[in-house]
């Protein structure tokens, strides 16, 4: 006679050859308790199922629907363009202080890269870092860097709404200028900062980044004042670009600010009509 015995066993010996046609069948993992259908209406009778389910299962859902998928393609919300150019800008960092092709990179302190806003509708090239910016990592926090936040408030543009980096990333010892071997080195970098950061304007600081921003062997006394196209292989439209004279060298001959500061005002009026403000 069978007994309750045997019938646990028959029961065992079932979920073993259900479990045997799972595993058949490429079932490998146990994700859940519940049987969830696959088949349910996805319309708004079920948006109550979804409002449910765990957060990150909702969202999920959502963002695989196929209408919300071209939205997102089309139109990123601005945090997530955000999120974009910050982790970009980080991307380069990264890869920038992993670079030893510069000669400066040995004697330097530390990396130089960049202050501000990735996002900014401009950007700011100066030479290169000196002693301040070498102890902290900052760019512009000497001295001139305390003229240039002046010369930038007066236009209305606070430090955090600019993104100011140099032609070179590491403080050239003394102070000397970079070599030509050193800025071509850091080149491609400041090239594709500007690539990634795409504003509207960009102003070069100074004779060297003038050169070297502009492409142009002209003076800086000739260069500033002047407006120009900044164009990469891989930029997708053209920058306005420009040039000032170096806070450093303003510092040193006051009586040219006058000049800097008519510079100034055309800046601010550009910013206006590129919609930069
Ligand atoms: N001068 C520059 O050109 N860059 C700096 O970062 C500081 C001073």
């Amino acid at each position: 006679m069978a007994g309750p015995d045997d019938a646990t066993n028959a029961h065992r010996q079932a979920v073993a050859a259900l479990l045997r046609w799972q595993l058949a069948a490429g079932v490998d993992e146990t994700i859940g308790d519940a049987p969830v259908s696959r088949f349910r209406d996805s319309g708004p009778a079920s948006a109550s199922a979804g409002a449910a389910m765990p957060q990150q299962a909702a969202e999920t859902v959502a963002s695989a629907a196929p209408q919300a998928l071209p939205r997102t393609l089309v139109a990123p919300p601005p945090a997530l363009a955000s999120a974009h150019h910050i982790a970009a800008a980080c991307d380069l960092a990264a890869a920038l202080a992993a670079f030893d092709g510069c000669p400066l990179h040995t004697p330097a302190t530390r990396l130089v890269f960049g202050d501000g806003n990735p996002r900014a509708h401009v950007v700011l090239i100066g030479e290169a870092p000196g002693a301040e910016e070498d102890r902290l990592g900052k760019p512009f926090v000497g001295p001139s860097g305390q003229l240039l936040d002046r010369m930038l408030a007066s236009i209305g543009l606070a430090r955090g709404a600019v993104f100011i980096s140099n032609t070179v990333f590491w403080r050239p010892p003394g102070n000397r200028p970079p070599t030509p071997a050193e800025t071509a080195a850091c080149q491609p970098f400041v090239e594709r900062l500007i690539e990634i950061i795409a504003p509207r304007l960009l102003i070069a600081l100074g004779g060297p980044a003038a050169t070297i921003i502009l492409g142009q062997p002209d003076s800086i006394g000739r260069l500033r004042g002047r407006w120009f196209q900044w164009k990469s292989a891989r930029s997708l439209q053209p920058i306005d670009a420009t040039a000032l004279y170096h806070p450093a060298y303003l510092l040193r001959s006051p009586g040219q600010k006058r000049i800097a500061w008519r510079d100034l005002i055309a800046i601010k009026r550009r910013m206006a009509t590129t919609g930069s403000l």
